[in-house]
């Protein structure tokens, strides 16, 4: 529970980077749909996955829209979901049994007994990147402002060619996204 209060941190608001984004994007190319279900118009995955040519559906709560009652259409999930509800989060998605792409920050990810059942009983690959995600507190920062002493991982499903996959992040450019690809 206390790896939870470090991985969660009590504040979920908190945006990622398009660095972050820009290894997933090879995998989600068989993906036409793709469901963004904790994103807004201006969440750098709904401008990523629209400029690779996906259809991109985004829901939020902000906007009435709560993950746990809706019902997309959708070839494959995609985000970067409140930490602080990663359990029933992960829990739902593997119940809906699409393909998804979840950033979570990987401490404790494995240590609740719920999650090690979860993860026992269902079939998930792991993304691990080789530095540590910084994030944006908002749309409008040109910095990230949060550095969590953790790195992140994309726990995924029916996406990655093997359990483990280890790809390269570069941290110096893309952190916001423009419609055309921004360096
Ligand atoms: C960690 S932030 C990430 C935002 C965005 N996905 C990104 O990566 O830039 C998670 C977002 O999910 C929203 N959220 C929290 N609970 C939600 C729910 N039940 N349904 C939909 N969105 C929710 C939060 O308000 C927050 O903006």
């Amino acid at each position: 529970m206390k790896m939870d209060k470090v991985a969660g941190s009590g504040n979920d608001e908190y945006m990622t980077p398009c660095y972050a984004i820009e290894p997933l994007l090879k995998y989600l190319k068989p993906f036409h749909t793709v469901w963004c279900p904790f994103d807004i118009e201006r969440s750098n995955f709904v401008k990523m996955l629209r400029e690779e040519g996906h259809e991109v559906i985004h829901t939020h709560i902000d906007e009435g829209k709560d993950f746990f009652t809706q019902n997309i259409n959708c070839d494959v999930i995609v985000s970067n979901p409140p930490f602080s509800r990663k359990t029933e989060i992960l829990e739902r998605l593997f119940e809906l049994d699409k393909p998804f792409a979840m950033l979570v920050g990987v401490v404790g990810l494995f240590e609740s007994q719920r999650r090690f059942n979860m993860f026992k009983d269902n079939k998930f690959e792991i993304m691990y990147l080789n530095k540590r995600v910084s994030y944006l507190r908002s749309y409008d920062d040109e910095r990230p402002a949060f550095n969590p002493p953790f790195s992140s991982v994309y726990v995924c499903h029916n996406i990655l060619p093997q359990q483990i996959v280890f790809e390269t992040v570069d941290n110096r450019r893309k952190v916001i996204c423009s419609l055309s690809n921004q360096k």
